[in-house]
């Protein structure tokens, strides 16, 4: 399938796995890489720029397609060495960065002066039209249905999509409830030139993450994700468990007045304790509303072979018959 997304990124598919923290490591990247789509390293989970630049050299090992970073702009006090992992990510001849959060403009130059491209990964039409206003090469636009941040407007992707489309001229995929080939089809007709999936791909055998998270997004519906932080307009997406209901009763009960260290315990360091130790009450960790639509723990070459086998006969089979062969 060519899009300008496959050819912006020299993809076969047009298909990326999202940054996320603690599974993005470089055996999901390369495994996304090796099926055709673009994986991408999460940064922050690496302890160091020196650490990432050695998760960089592994993925490396592991494919030779193309494959990324996601590089995460967080508000923060002390704020990560953003410079080290940069360099890293220069130095490790990586020519593709998916940036989020806060608005990258800082960092622009320095990444476009080492020919890297950059998609940005927002929640709303007007962060987008400003990240094309600086430069970056295309975007993620994650709905409000998305695991993770999906921030405080709350529009989902069937309004967003379009909107996008009628604003933006650099390409965009969709991003946030993402599954199969029916989304990459709905993708394709809402104007985006391809799909960002992060909740899907954790569920794959090649994900670097406790088999407890798989089975949890198994059994999961689409019931069961939680908007945390919202008092805080930080508010995540999360998959329901025991942590996260003691934290909506403090968020309720404090109301307004809940600070970030009063729900810490549900949320400082959970990420290694629910992915690496398949604790899953420990708190609050991302994932979309698209754990009902997951079914099963693929490997992510089946997993990508059947979304391409499936959007291939929607095209051409469903859709098509839609329109009698009637001559003109
Ligand atoms: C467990 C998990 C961790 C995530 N961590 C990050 C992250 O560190 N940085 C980031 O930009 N996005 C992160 N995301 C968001 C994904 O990259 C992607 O935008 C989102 O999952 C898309 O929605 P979906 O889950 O419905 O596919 C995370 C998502 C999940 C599920």
């Amino acid at each position: 399938m060519k899009t300008r997304i496959t050819e912006l990124f020299g993809i076969e598919r047009p298909i990326i796995q999202g940054g996320m923290h603690y599974v993005g490591f470089a055996e999901l990247a390369a495994a996304v890489a090796n099926a055709g789509g673009l994986g991408l390293i999460t940064s922050l989970t690496q302890p160091s720029p020196q650490h990432l630049a050695d998760e960089i050299a592994k993925c490396r090992k592991l494919t030779d397609k193309p494959f990324g970073v996601n590089l995460t702009f967080l508000p923060s006090v002390t704020p990560p060495d953003y410079p080290g992992y940069i360099q890293a990510i220069i130095d490790g001849g990586v020519k593709i960065v998916e940036t989020a959060g806060n608005n990258p403009q800082k960092w622009m130059p320095l990444l476009k002066e080492a020919g890297i491209k950059v998609i940005h990964k927002c929640t709303s039409v007007r962060h987008a039209l400003k990240a094309e206003a600086i430069g970056v090469d295309a975007l993620s636009i994650d709905g409000f249905e998305c695991g993770g941040h999906p921030g405080e407007d709350d529009v989902p992707n069937f309004i967003l999509l379009p909107r996008a489309a009628e604003e933006l001229k650099i390409p965009f995929v969709a991003s946030g409830g993402m599954a199969d080939g029916r989304s990459l089809v709905a993708a394709l007709a809402l104007g985006a030139e391809g799909m960002n999936m992060g909740t899907r791909f954790i569920a794959t055998k090649d994900a670097p993450v406790h088999e407890n998270v798989k089975q949890a997004l198994v059994a999961a519906s689409e019931l069961d994700t939680r908007l945390i932080m919202r008092p805080l307009r930080n508010t995540e997406r999360v998959l329901v468990n025991a942590g996260v209901d003691r934290l909506l009763e403090k968020e309720r009960t404090l109301g307004p007045a809940v600070t970030f260290a009063d729900i810490a315990p549900e949320v400082a360091g959970v990420y290694p304790r629910v992915m690496k130790g398949g604790e899953m009450d420990a708190g609050g960790w991302s994932c979309g509303m698209v754990a009902g639509l997951i079914h099963d723990i693929p490997t992510v070459k089946a997993l990508m072979d059947r979304i391409m086998d499936e959007a291939e006969g929607l095209i051409r089979q469903r859709l098509a018959r839609t329109l009698p062969l009637v001559p003109a």
